[in-house]
């Protein structure tokens, strides 16, 4: 039959994932899990009654923007209280006995550095993922959750509860954090401080492809609900883990303090091997009827306690600060320091990030200052050890003008950081505009990289986007290290730019707060620059993303002279300053102001297909049916969960023929 055989494809892949994901331990080659998988896809499409969201296949995401929809905790997610010494880890152990007044265990576990989640599953299927957010409610990312292969989709074992919830931690491994980063540094993208951001961030994307691209792990640590395996967490953990979950091996019944002691110093260096961050350990207590006596405090429960590992600090002097002014105009404040090994590095700098937080330091030249480097690529100033200030230099008062053209510097209203408005004058600024202009992503011309730009500039033969296309093999041939086949390359790419669609020309231009997505929303609104040029904040806000701050941003850009003159001149060359006539005349606005679910499978057009039609005729898409829903674009088969959720809100649904209809395709 083929509803065992796509069964059997489905628990053959579940159990390969689990083995690779969880265990670390492969049992097939990725040829064979790759072909099976293909297999069960092609079984999956022919036959589509049998679709399910938590089917193998599903795991690669969906380019549908989402909406994430908050959604209540069962549970409030409330934090642990969190202790930094051994005293104040005695000191808990005491309250407890004290308290419960009978034998106890507690039991350490690693504490994981990465972003909270709330799974809910029923009847041994993942029904929803939340996030924390503040505790009583967080979004809904089950879309994203589903694309992380540590995390079961399904279960299987004894004595799973119809329903259940399971709290643990998503996290971006270190090699993956390192190699995303690479990655957005050669994009030009701003880099992730720290795995725990680049989770959080991944997390929360709208586009849940992306999240699969990256690979999240998870590690579970709490289970909740009625009917529980076992009556200790300890145990309840250990039937997870059976399940299907990822529920980590370093963990520790401990019948006494001393064997506490000895689990927070093994794993204060043993930490350092794993593949994850980790920045303390916690300590609970084992049995369950023992933690609901000892019950909750208004932020935290009291039977568990967080013990968070020392960050490497070294103590050195403050001797100067500098300013750098960022592509954007943005100025980083940067403590030059006396130089100091730390974890095995010598660190010369360090990040002091914006204005309040000097002021908050109260730093002045000269000062002892703690540097740490806390899961952090950059290390950062954490205080000062004012005991040591004799003699000190003066207090560093933020700069009022910029370093390199001695622009008075702005600060946006609800913003930390400081800018130089003279985005056209500025020299980093200059090449910053140029670098961007030219990027992959923008007009893609090769062989002007960061070096060349700087030459070129250098040398006053680019001053600004438009010169690039008065550059001739002359000029690029006779600079150092440029030889004449790289420049003619360098010419004919210039000259191929001309081509790039009119989307990506909005988006080279490199108007603040404007990304790709932004730039295709104003195109799609106002079809040439001529009309994106007159467009007022009343229009521009109309725009789906666009609000205030964007807005006034794309309005100051177009105000300046010298960018009105830029766009001339890039006309003149010949860029593409408009949609192309076949993508014109192929909107409309008739879903104008409507929010649509795509949801099943459909014979005329693909999904993304639809996706792109919704776009082109004024609608927005969403990947998940709420209250705001104006309709479900349904097709073959709709998972069951939008079909329910569609039916209890009274959401119409439009098939296929009939949304082709409205569209007048048909
Ligand atoms: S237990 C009610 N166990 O640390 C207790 N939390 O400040 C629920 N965390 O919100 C949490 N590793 O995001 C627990 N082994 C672990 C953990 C852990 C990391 C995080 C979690 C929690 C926060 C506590």
């Amino acid at each position: 039959m083929i509803k065992d055989e796509i069964q059997n494809l489905r628990r053959e892949l579940n159990e390969a994932n689990y083995n690779y994901y969880v265990l670390n331990a492969p049992t097939i080659s990725d040829l064979e899990f790759d072909k099976k998988l293909k297999e069960l896809e092609t079984l999956e499409r022919e036959n589509s009654q049998f679709f399910d969201a938590n089917s193998p296949t599903q795991r690669i995401g969906s380019d549908i923007n989402q909406q994430f929809i908050q959604v209540a905790h069962q549970y409030p997610m409330i934090s642990l209280a969190n202790t930094y010494s051994e005293g104040e880890v005695t000191d808990f152990y005491n309250r407890t006995q004290r308290a419960l007044n009978q034998d106890f265990e507690l039991v350490c576990e690693l504490k994981y550095d990465g972003t909270a989640i709330s799974l809910i599953y029923e009847n041994g299927s993942l029904i929803t993922a939340i996030t924390r957010g503040d505790g009583e409610k967080g979004d809904d990312v089950t879309a994203n959750v589903r694309t992380i292969k540590s995390i079961p989709l399904s279960l299987h074992g004894k004595k799973i509860p119809e329903k259940f919830e399971i709290r643990g931690e998503i996290l971006l491994p270190w090699a993956e954090f390192d190699r995303l980063n690479r990655e957005r540094e050669l994009q030009e993208e701003p880099l992730f401080a720290n795995p725990r951001n680049a989770a959080a961030g991944t997390l929360k994307l709208q586009n849940s492809s992306i999240v699969a691209s990256r690979k999240l792990d998870a590690y579970l640590y709490y289970m909740l609900g009625e009917n529980l395996p076992a009556q200790t967490h300890y145990e309840n953990l250990q039937a997870a883990k059976l399940w299907g979950f990822k529920v980590s091996d370093a963990m520790k019944v401990c019948k006494n303090l001393q064997e506490v002691f000895d689990f927070l110093k093994y794993w204060d260096s043993a930490r350092k091997n794993l593949p994850v961050a980790t920045d303390g350990v916690v300590i609970k207590v084992n049995s369950i009827s023992q933690q609901n006596f000892l019950g909750l405090t208004a932020k935290s429960p009291r039977w568990a306690i967080a013990y968070k590992f020392q960050a490497e600090r070294a103590v050195t002097r403050l001797n100067s600060v500098s300013y750098q002014v960022g592509r954007t105009g943005t100025i980083t404040p940067v403590a030059n320091l006396e130089p100091v090994v730390l974890s095995g590095t010598t660190v010369k700098r360090a990040s002091l990030h914006n204005a309040d937080i000097i002021e908050n330091l109260d730093l002045h030249i000269g000062d002892m200052v703690f540097v740490e480097k806390g899961g952090e690529i950059i290390p950062k100033i954490t205080g000062v050890d004012s005991s040591q200030r004799i003699n000190v230099g003066q207090k560093v008062i933020f700069i009022s003008n910029c370093p390199e053209c001695n622009s008075l510097l702005i600060r946006y209203d609800g913003e930390a950081a400081h800018y130089c408005p003279n985005e056209n004058h500025c020299p980093p600024q200059i090449k910053g505009k140029i670098e961007h202009f030219v990027s992959r992503r923008a007009m893609n011309i090769d062989g002007l990289g960061e070096e060349t730009v700087n030459l070129l500039y250098d040398n006053k033969l680019l001053n600004n986007i438009a010169d690039i296309y008065e550059l001739k093999v002359y000029d690029l041939a006779r600079l150092e290290r440029l030889g004449n086949k790289s420049a003619q390359n360098i010419i004919n790419s210039i000259e191929h730019s001309k081509s790039v669609p009119y989307q990506r020309v909005v988006f080279a231009l490199g108007i603040r707060f404007v990304g790709e997505t932004t730039a295709k929303k104003l195109v799609n609104t106002f079809v040439s620059i001529e009309n994106l040029e007159k467009a007022t904040m009343e229009e521009l806000t109309k725009v789906d993303e666009v609000g205030e701050r964007i807005a006034q941003s794309v309005v100051n850009y177009f105000a300046d002279n010298q960018n009105f003159e830029i766009i001339n001149r890039l006309k003149l060359y010949g860029l593409q300053m408009m949609l192309s006539v076949e993508k014109q005349q192929a909107k409309t606005d008739v879903l104008a102001g409507k929010t649509i679910v795509i949801s099943g499978t459909f014979s005329r057009h693909s999904r993304d297909e639809y996706k792109e039609i919704i776009e082109r005729n004024g609608g927005k898409n969403s990947s998940s049916v709420s209250a705001k829903t104006s309709f479900i674009l349904a097709g073959e088969n709709m998972g069951p969960e939008k079909l329910k959720k569609a039916q209890s809100l009274g959401i119409q649904l439009i098939y296929e023929t009939e949304f082709l209809k409205i569209i007048s395709e048909e």
